[in-house]
């Protein structure tokens, strides 16, 4: 008997009765243990509200979820996300927000500390510990926000464009912290971006996505070994990866 994948979606929908939106229609996607898949596709076509659903945020209008074999409905602490825009907590400090996920699970406050300290230390704030949100800079808050989606030990981390509000030298810089970290604390990872760059450096596989109603236009392995480098990216494979999939997104976005 095979065992079932990590994650498994089968037939989402959603549509907005308010609007008549239909964002998307019978996504099914399944994702392997340990697996990093990237998921691109143009703006609005449902990405966003794709994770939400998944995070158990936001309720599909048909289709199911699966985790191990199992359908989920609603949040869990098996999953957790991490946003563009960092959502991080103002009035809390960057220890305070890693621990926020462990505090709502219950747990006491010299465990959750030394939780939270330990994932600090794996984003390299140490020392920030009791800076506020608005002391650090913006990569320093999304490697907050990474933190703290860390902490809860998800099986699956959800990304919402995490580093689409940064500059291109922190982007780049966080993308290899990422990966580091990733590494040495292994997860199923779905991971939106806009960039196509960034897909194929990060991920093991890439869905692309239509136009709203979203539906999967593509789904690409990326053929590259790991530990991968900042080198990769300038290396004529890569450039053909990134040449195909600009060119099935530009196909997609045309009107005809
Ligand atoms: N609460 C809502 N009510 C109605 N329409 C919505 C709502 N939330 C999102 N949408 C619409 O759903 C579509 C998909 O949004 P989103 O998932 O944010 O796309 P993406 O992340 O791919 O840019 C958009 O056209 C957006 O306007
Ligand atoms: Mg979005």
């Amino acid at each position: 008997m095979s065992t079932p994948p990590k994650l498994r979606t089968v037939g989402l929908t959603r549509r907005y009765a308010s609007s008549g939106l239909t964002v998307f229609q019978d996504l099914s996607i399944d994702v392997a243990n340990l697996e990093f898949v990237a998921i691109i596709g143009p703006s609005g076509c449902g990405k966003s509200t794709f994770l939400r659903i998944i995070d158990g945020l936001d309720d599909p209008d048909a289709g199911t979820i699966e985790i191990d074999g199992k359908p989920v409905k609603g949040p869990g602490t098996g999953r957790a996300m991490v946003f563009q825009g960092f959502d991080l907590f103002p009035w809390r400090s960057a220890l305070d927000n890693v621990a926020f996920g462990l505090e709502m699970l219950g747990m006491n406050k010299r465990e959750r500390t030394e939780i939270a300290q330990r994932y600090i230390e794996m984003v390299g704030l140490n020392g920030f510990e009791t800076s506020y949100p608005h002391q650090l800079s913006g990569g320093m808050q999304q490697r907050v926000g990474i933190a703290r989606a860390l902490a809860v030990r998800p099986d699956i981390l959800l990304m919402d464009e995490p580093f689409g509000a940064l500059d291109l030298q922190t982007r780049d810089l966080l993308q290899d912290e990422l990966l580091r970290i990733w590494q040495t604390d292994p997860k199923t990872v779905l991971f939106v971006t806009h960039s196509i760059e960034e897909a194929i450096y990060l991920a093991d596989r890439i869905i692309v996505l239509s136009p709203r109603p979203a539906r999967i236009a593509a789904d690409i392995r990326v053929p590259f070994e790991r530990p991968r480098d900042e080198a990769l990216k300038t290396s004529s494979a890569f450039l053909e990866i990134r040449r195909e999939i600009w060119g099935l997104l530009k196909q997609e976005t045309t009107v005809s």
